[in-house]
């Protein structure tokens, strides 16, 4: 029934209809969008009402009836509106069966961002279960199909902060995880989504001034960051959050295959699976994000880098890091700093 129209001229790519749970979640007297009906008798859509005007009680019940027979239509150029009102309230992005996939992800990335920088700012319980409500419709997005991962692995971020860094290992870890494990449980893609997006939710703890330097850290400024690996993992157990894969993402992402990282010099298999998963993807996500000092490096440059650096990463995950990038077959990237900058610079 929802694609009914989708053969009229070119509504769909015009204008996308609205569901009954999106409209009963927009001000119900004043919708932020402009919505048109759709006219049966002429089969054209015409305007019902602007954004914001006021609507009367017999109009408010009009719309619930036209969006009930899928008559009622948001105007794609609306689209930033539209999705602004829905970053705030993710889960409506999974009833909403009119917007594309790349839509859909764009939205998810910006939800996840926001909910991130607010956990970050106070990583108290109440702001964890926003993000964590938010991240359990992410990954049931993933769940329904694996390969939709791609279209969140085109777009990565490459400016300097710690939300949209811990959004790009989340991203490039999924992905090597996914494809690396022959079969998994939603819980688990559940719980290695969430250790990804939090392995440096210790660093939140770190004076601002350290993360923007201008310049590498002298060897004191490096020694008041090195406990985030630790804190990171006591932040979450004072909220009452803890499962092995988040212990190990924050615990073990600095250690390295050949003894060389920190807290504890693990060494191989010393080292969990979701810890040498979690190195690799931290790192290039470092790596692809410019720092005060230092322009990011290619993609590709970055994966070959980790692959030609085996005593200290895990072959396994960086060869599968590589394959991702070297086939070709993911398409173009999307320049994600780009979509949010201009996202925000409109709010
Ligand atoms: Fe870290
Ligand atoms: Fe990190």
């Amino acid at each position: 029934m929802a694609k009914k129209r989708q053969n009229d001229g070119n509504i769909d790519e015009q204008y996308y209809q609205i569901s009954p749970e999106i409209l009963s979640s927009f001000p119900k007297y004043h919708p932020p969008v402009d919505l048109f009906s759709f006219r049966e008798d002429i089969a054209v859509l015409a305007p019902y009402c602007r954004k914001g005007q006021r609507l009367n009680n017999d109009q408010v019940k009009e719309l619930a009836d036209l969006c009930a027979n899928d008559s009622l239509f948001v105007a794609r150029s609306d689209h930033h509106i539209y999705s602004k009102h829905i970053v705030k309230q993710l889960d409506l992005v999974l009833q909403d069966d009119h917007l594309t996939d790349a839509e859909i992800v764009d939205i998810c990335i910006r939800a996840l961002l926001l909910r991130l920088r607010e956990f970050f700012d106070q990583p108290v319980k109440n702001m964890f279960e926003a993000l964590y409500k938010d991240a359990m419709v992410v990954t049931e997005y993933i769940w329904e199909d694996k390969h939709r991962i791609n279209t969140f692995v085109r777009r990565l971020f490459h400016k300097d902060e710690l939300a949209r860094h811990a959004l790009n290992t989340m991203i490039v870890g999924l992905r090597i995880w996914m494809y690396s494990t022959a079969e998994y449980r939603r819980k688990e893609l559940d719980r290695i989504t969430l250790a990804l997006l939090l392995h440096d939710i210790g660093m939140s703890k770190v004076p601002a001034f350290l993360l923007k330097k201008a310049g590498p850290l002298r060897m004191d400024e490096r020694e008041k960051i090195l406990p985030h690996a630790l804190l990171g993992a006591k932040m979450m157990q004072k909220i009452d959050v803890r499962f092995d894969e988040l212990v190990h993402a924050c615990f073990q992402h600095h250690e390295r295959m050949d003894g060389s990282g920190y807290p504890q010099h693990s060494k191989d298999l010393q080292i969990s699976r979701v810890g040498r998963l979690t190195a690799v993807a931290d790192s290039f996500s470092a790596m692809i994000c410019e720092r005060p000092w230092r322009k990011p490096k290619e993609i590709i440059t970055a994966c070959k880098e980790l692959l030609d650096d085996y005593q200290r990463y895990d072959q396994e995950m960086a060869s599968t890091l590589m394959g991702v990038f070297a086939t070709g077959n993911l398409g173009q990237m999307i320049d994600m700093d780009a979509i949010v900058d201009t996202k925000e610079s409109e709010e």
